[in-house]
């Protein structure tokens, strides 16, 4: 008997600070659309964790604001499992700017959640290459807790 067998990768996601109260939707919309999640994690990136991680973009005019963002509260990174991952991840997030997804993507996660430029709701990696780095990158960061205090969403 002939056996199939689907060729699976990883990929690396992330939940932006602007987005980790609606990570119980986002993880939804994962499953449904046929990626599964193996590994997951809420850290709070410090400024130069932020700046470590998006590196090859130093310089660049957004790269402040961005790595500022990054690191002003918590985000949920996520191991990804899917036929080709990467691209499959990178459709479901949808354009860059969120405003332009609204019309152009609009059931993409950017354009549902997001917002404006900066808050765009959700990261992925670029290729299988950045895939492997991200996912070292960000699984050894040390453990960290949400701070709370300012949340507007977690009132307890
Ligand atoms: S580039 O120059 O084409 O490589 O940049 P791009 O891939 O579009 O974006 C790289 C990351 O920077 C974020 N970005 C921005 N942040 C804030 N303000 C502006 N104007 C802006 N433009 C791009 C973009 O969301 C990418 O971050 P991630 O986390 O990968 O989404």
């Amino acid at each position: 008997r002939q056996r199939f067998e689907t060729q699976r990768s990883k990929t690396f996601g992330m939940i932006k600070p602007d987005c980790y109260n609606n990570i119980g939707k986002i993880i939804d919309i994962i499953y449904s659309k046929g990626l599964r999640i193996s590994n997951l994690k809420m850290v709070r990136m410090t400024l130069t964790n932020a700046r470590q991680f998006y590196a090859e973009h130093t310089g660049k005019p957004f790269f402040e604001d961005l790595t500022n963002f990054m690191s002003s509260d918590v985000v949920v990174g996520m191991e990804l499992v899917a036929e080709n991952a990467v691209p499959k991840w990178r459709e479901l997030m949808g354009p860059t700017n969120p405003i332009a997804a609204k019309t152009d993507a609009p059931n993409t996660l950017r354009a549902i959640f997001g917002t404006q430029g900066t808050h765009n709701a959700v990261h992925g990696s670029d290729s299988a290459t950045s895939a492997n780095r991200e996912l070292n990158f960000f699984f050894n960061l040390p453990n960290s807790p949400a701070v709370l205090n300012n949340c507007t969403c977690c009132i307890i």
